[in-house]
């Protein structure tokens, strides 16, 4: 089984007077290296679904199955949160007298690692997410993307399967917010890691690979979305430099940079958008 998330009739009751249903059976299957986009009102019970999956609260009913454990049998929940699955969320919950390389070291502090090791690790993880030079810095000099980004590399200090965000470009700027949004498409495409975000955002939505929407506590669309890259290569299909391309002809102000050898697979490309 390539499942890392299966999900079987999961339903989550909240209250005991006045129910709430915030999940009613849901039914998902996630592959590992996926990365899906969770829409859906405020309400409708996306922040519900990633605490089951990440094992923050138990279901009233149904199943979970993360990396091939069954949740409900997991003994030692802490150890599992901690192994397996990495958490962002909107307030990214820095320790505001640590430095950044500090905060990730944070979660490996329970593992065996040495603590050179730790720093080493954390620095490259800093260096993953893009901030390297920004290491020593404590978070409240840190931009608001800057410390989602450090949210995430803390997130990823004990080398999880799979990442869970919950509204990570909440807070954010769009200019930051898709700064975030590459950080996990890089730890996607690079690493294979599977990423599962909560958003109310079309946009972020959008720049992931698979849109799952939520209503009332049911799964009311489940989709691919659309490479977001497909509507600039129309665009540049259509341009004078497109055309050409199209055509198997390289323009001659560009000719001799090499282009020419990759002008078969250009005509491919260009013709099937
Ligand atoms: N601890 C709780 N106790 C009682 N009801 C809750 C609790 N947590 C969530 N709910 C209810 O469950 C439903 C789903 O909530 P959830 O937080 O999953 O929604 P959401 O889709 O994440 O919304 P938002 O976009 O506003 O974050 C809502 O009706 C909410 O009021
Ligand atoms: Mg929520």
């Amino acid at each position: 089984m390539d499942w890392i998330v299966e999900t079987r009739d999961l339903t989550k009751v909240y209250g005991d007077g006045a129910e709430v249903r915030a999940l009613d059976g849901v039914n998902l299957t996630v592959r590992e290296g996926e990365f899906l986009a969770v829409m859906g009102p405020s309400g409708s019970g996306k922040s519900t679904l990633l605490n089951l999956l990440g094992a923050l609260d138990r279901p009233t009913s149904g199943e979970v199955y993360v990396a091939g454990e069954r949740l409900a049998e997991v003994r030692n929940l802490d150890r599992f949160r901690s192994r397996t699955v990495g958490f962002v969320f909107q307030m990214h919950n820095l320790i505001p007298t640590l430095t950044a390389r500090e905060n990730v070291e944070v979660p490996m502090q329970a593992g065996p690692i040495p603590r050179r090791a730790r720093r080493e690790r954390s620095e490259a993880l800093l260096a993953q997410v893009g901030l390297a030079e920004r290491a020593d810095y404590l978070p409240a000099k840190l931009s608001g993307g800057e410390r989602q980004r450090v949210a995430i590399a803390r997130a990823l200090a004990n080398q999880p399967r799979l990442l869970l965000a919950d509204e990570p470009t909440g807070n954010l700027d769009s200019a930051s917010g898709a700064e975030v949004m590459t950080v996990f498409r890089q730890l996607n495409q690079q690493q294979g890691m599977t990423v599962i975000v909560v958003t109310h955002d079309p946009a972020v939505a959008r720049s992931t690979d698979r849109i799952v929407a939520l209503r009332d506590g049911r799964i009311v669309r489940d989709e691919l979305s659309e490479n977001p890259y497909l509507e600039d290569l129309r665009e540049f299909r259509l341009s004078a430099l497109g055309q050409a391309l199209l055509k198997g002809r390289v323009p001659e102000a560009i000719q001799g940079m090499g282009l020419e050898s990759l002008l078969p697979a250009m005509q491919s490309v260009l013709s099937r958008v």
